[in-house]
């Protein structure tokens, strides 16, 4: 029952960006650059659910709900949809496919040429997070997938990037990344171990 609630809640959460997006472009409410502000809310929730797939498993150790961790795909796979809207928002609406003019914004402004490299290395991990993929790379599927954090600490840098002067919210997201990694490296030396495996047996 409580699963079904929890996957229940990440659908909604999944799909509320698009519905309140879809919603204020039909009432005419995205203020006077509506691609521009298409392109800054799609960026935000694709970094929200990037950070927030990374917090479930030291959640689940926190919390020791075992279950928890059966919406990290989910929403890891919504963090990859919103991202590739944000990258289309730019390169059809912003950028009207002028490929001559991406290729040269992706190769010399840094901001995106980070935030490009980011979104390319997370097309893999896309691909492999079904179950056939998971079981056919087997120990190496683990490894692959250690590329969201890099991808992950990428698109904080071009949150980062291309902020003009408000530097709250990189900030915001850079302590997060942060505490995750720490988290992340502490957990692979086998520190906090005992207390996961505490928690797979409750
Ligand atoms: C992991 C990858 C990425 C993440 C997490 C990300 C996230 C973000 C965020 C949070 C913003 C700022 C929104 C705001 O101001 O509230 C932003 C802006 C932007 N992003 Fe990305 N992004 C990524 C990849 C990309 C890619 C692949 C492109 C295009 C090639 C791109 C192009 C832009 C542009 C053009 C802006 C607006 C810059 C401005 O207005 O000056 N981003 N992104």
């Amino acid at each position: 029952m409580r699963l079904i609630i929890l996957r229940s809640v990440t659908w909604f959460a999944g799909l509320m960006p698009t519905v309140w997006l879809v919603w204020r472009f039909l009432d005419d409410r995205l203020g006077a650059n509506p691609i521009e502000e298409i392109l800054h809310r799609l960026g935000d929730v694709s970094l929200i659910f990037l950070l927030v797939t990374l917090a479930i498993t030291p959640l689940r150790a926190v919390v020791g709900w075992n279950e928890i961790i059966k919406i990290r795909r989910p929403l890891g796979l919504f963090g990859f949809f919103y991202l590739t809207m944000h990258f289309l928002t730019y390169a059809v609406l912003d950028q009207t496919l002028d490929f001559e003019f991406i290729i040269e914004d992706v190769l010399e402004r840094p901001y995106i040429s980070i935030g490009f490299t980011a979104w390319i290395l997370l097309i893999p991990l896309a691909i492999t997070s079904t179950k056939g993929w998971i079981r056919r790379l087997g120990k190496h599927w683990k490894k692959l997938h250690r590329l969201a954090y890099v991808a992950t600490i990428m698109g904080v840098v071009h949150f980062y990037w291309q902020g003009k002067a408000d530097t709250y919210w990189p900030t915001l997201a850079a302590m997060l990344i942060t505490v995750l990694m720490i988290y992340r490296i502490r957990n692979s030396r086998g520190r906090w171990r005992p207390q996961v495996r505490e928690a797979k047996n409750r």
